[in-house]
């Protein structure tokens, strides 16, 4: 792989600035922001006259923490429009989640904000080593969802190519990467290996792609598939995060040179990390819940936002911005067996440590009488199809998983091809306990 450390002069010069010059911005802009929120957007005026706290009681960083929190239900209780801090008529975009859960969460942006979005996201691409020239192949779903849009905004202003593929047909993922001869691509973890499957399927050596830099997010992902992708591509795998009530991607992303956690773009959004269970700060270095304030945003000014996500911060390396640890997983899928915690991330390891296995899996849920069962879905690596080499494979699993995360599964490895796909996000648990 390609040495592709960006030249520091090529930064924006925040990306290094001193720690007490971005703590500066930061209290500027958050008291900014909270202003912003109070006086135009109902919902905050009430939440924080509630709480009894003004945006004038906040004096330095530590103060926001008398400030209350934002969660989901707040967003969904405001449905469409109502957390917006503009006129409807000033803001240039909507997105939206999925909302199978319930009634989708709306988002908008201004014209500034698409255009710090667009700044944010070219810088995240820049610290993935894409460079302006590039031609980038983007196969995160367009539309609602802010994954598609929000990368093709930052390669425009980076000043790539790019390739608007969005998700789907990953025959012809593979063809246009080939003719196209793309040198980044921006996927989710998940289908990337659906990608390299139509690679191998189509008799194509992945290490001879064009491929040097893919930039993977929107879903959990571990150290361990990274190496296996980096591996198979012969390209550096960089991550991603962000979230469409915070803006969408490019909140925060790994330098290609360290790969260490994710810088989080702190000029533009603050994080905390608290006690999921008390609400309570914690110190940086220690695991918690993610909650995220904006501090520039326009349209949808987010205070204190419950992200759900588990992680830790940690210091700057590559940047002076602080970073996150890899998303271990989110509290709403964090499964519990006989009193173990276990989260996806964790399963996902240890397949990767059995090398008969491919990386695609399901994890279902059952109850047999009072207690939840767990069965890991699993396909066999296509050498290590027949039947003998499963039932290895299955045990071996089940040792490891048993060693390491502590609890016993039941493992079933099946055929190649059999566990579902996905063109964006990954399933990984099926509930199948009786609701209670
Ligand atoms: O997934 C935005 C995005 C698009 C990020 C493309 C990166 C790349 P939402 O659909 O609102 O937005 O989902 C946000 O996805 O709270 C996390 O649980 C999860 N997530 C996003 N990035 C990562 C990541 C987009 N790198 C939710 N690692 C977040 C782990 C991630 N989880």
């Amino acid at each position: 792989m390609k040495d592709l450390t960006p030249r520091k002069e090529d930064l924006d010069p925040i990306e290094i600035a001193s720690r007490d010059e971005i703590a500066a911005l930061q209290v500027h802009r958050l008291k900014w922001s909270l202003n912003h929120a109070y006086e135009n957007v109902p919902h905050y005026r009430k939440s924080f006259d509630a709480a009894g706290v003004h945006p004038d009681d906040l004096r330095q960083m530590s103060d926001l923490a008398k400030f209350p929190f934002t969660v989901k239900s707040d967003l969904r209780d405001n449905y469409p429009f109502g957390m917006f801090a503009v006129p409807r008529e000033k803001v240039l975009r909507i997105h939206a989640s999925s909302g199978t859960t319930g009634k989708p969460t709306v988002v908008g942006y201004t014209k500034n904000d698409i255009e710090v979005w667009a700044d944010c996201m070219a810088r995240s691409m820049r610290a993935s080593g894409t460079r302006p020239g590039d031609i980038v192949h983007i196969a995160y779903g367009y539309g609602l969802f802010t994954g598609g849009l929000g990368a093709h905004y930052g390669a425009e202003r980076l000043g790539c190519t790019v390739v608007p593929v969005s998700g789907g047909m990953t025959q012809r993922q593979v063809t246009l990467i080939e003719d196209f001869r793309a040198s980044t691509i921006m996927v989710t973890p998940s289908y990337i290996l659906s990608i390299l499957d139509e690679y191998r399927a189509q008799g194509l050596d992945p290490r001879e792609s064009p491929l040097q830099v893919g930039i993977f997010g929107a879903e959990p992902w571990t150290n361990a598939m990274r190496a296996e992708i980096e591996d198979a591509f012969d390209m550096h795998a960089v991550d991603i995060y962000g979230l469409s009530e915070v803006m969408g991607p490019g909140v925060a992303n790994e330098c290609v040179e360290t790969k260490d956690g994710l810088h989080i773009w702190e000029d533009h959004f603050y994080p905390e990390i608290i006690d999921p269970t008390t609400g309570e700060p914690v110190a940086d270095g220690e695991k918690g819940e993610l909650v995220f304030t904006s501090l520039t945003k326009e349209a949808f000014p987010i205070i204190r936002y419950r992200t759900r996500d588990l992680t830790r911060l940690l210091p700057g390396t590559a940047r002076s911005m602080r970073r996150m640890e890899k998303i271990t997983g989110r509290t709403d899928d964090m499964m519990i067996l006989r009193g173990v915690n276990v989260f996806p991330t964790q399963i996902e390891e240890q397949i990767l440590t059995v090398r008969g296995l491919a990386p695609h899996f399901q994890i279902e849920l059952l109850r047999e009488g009072r207690m939840d069962e767990m069965i890991v879905h699993v396909e066999a690596a296509i050498d290590h199809a027949a039947a003998e080499a499963r039932s290895a494979s299955a045990a071996a699993l089940c040792q490891r998983i048993k060693d390491t995360v502590g609890i016993t599964v039941k493992v079933q490895v099946t055929e190649p091809e059999t566990v579902a796909r996905s063109q964006g996000k990954a399933v990984r648990i099926l509930d199948n306990r009786p609701k209670s």
